[in-house]
């Protein structure tokens, strides 16, 4: 059974959610010649079925190799849809950044599951979250870090857990100057506490 690791803070709520999520980690290049993290965009899909099975330990795996492979002319469902796993992927909703609610200094990240099934158009299934803590992944450093965060506004959750990371991390150095680059990535996402 994959747990959240023991590093970070055990969530004080119960689960409300848990997600695969296929995307990329967006980062723009410094003037030190270091990518730093400017975003993510990505697609969450219910795996809640799959809990308590030997298939979700592997969905991580199953989910970055196809993404990897997929051609830019796949949407993210249809590449969840080939895991066939998931008969009818159900999607969640999609993950982003957006200027920091309370201080419009900055960017944190947002779950927004309001385009989507049982929350279609339900103004409040949303969470803005700001990060309590990380721990690098167990699975080597290719991996981005496993991380927690809590909720400044929305419903969605009180509390959120990125673990079971795959790639999404930017080569170690570049040319200040260089373009933004996308990197692609997958990971399972667990939101507690949810009022919606
Ligand atoms: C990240 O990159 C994606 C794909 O290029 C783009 O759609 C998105 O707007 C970018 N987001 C941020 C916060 O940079
Ligand atoms: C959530 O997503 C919907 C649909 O894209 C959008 O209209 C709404 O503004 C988003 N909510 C927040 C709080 O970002
Ligand atoms: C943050 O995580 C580290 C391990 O990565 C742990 O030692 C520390 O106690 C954690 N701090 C909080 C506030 O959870």
């Amino acid at each position: 059974m994959s747990t959240l690791p023991s590093a970070l803070a055990q969530p004080t709520t119960s689960l409300s959610f848990v997600a695969i999520a296929i995307g990329t980690q967006n980062y723009t290049c410094s003037s030190a010649g270091t990518y730093t993290n400017v975003g993510a965009v990505a697609s969450l899909f219910d795996i809640s079925c799959l809990y308590n099975t030997f298939l979700f330990e592997g969905i991580p795996d199953l989910a970055i190799g196809i993404w990897k492979a997929a051609p830019p002319s796949l949407t993210p469902q249809q590449i969840i849809s080939k895991l066939q796993l998931l008969s009818s992927p159900v999607v969640l909703g999609e993950h982003y950044y957006v200027p920091n609610p309370l201080t419009g200094q900055g960017v944190n990240p947002e779950w927004n599951f309001s385009s989507h099934g049982r929350f279609k158009g339900k103004a409040d299934a949303y969470v803005v979250a700001a990060k309590v803590n990380n721990t690098v992944a167990p699975t080597g450093s290719r991996d981005i870090d496993w991380v927690s965060l809590k909720a400044l506004t929305g419903k969605l959750a009180q509390e959120i857990y990125r673990t079971d990371t795959r790639l999404g991390q930017p080569p170690p150095s570049c040319n200040p100057g260089s373009p933004d680059i996308t990197v692609k990535y997958a990971s399972k996402y667990w939101l507690f506490g949810s009022s919606v």
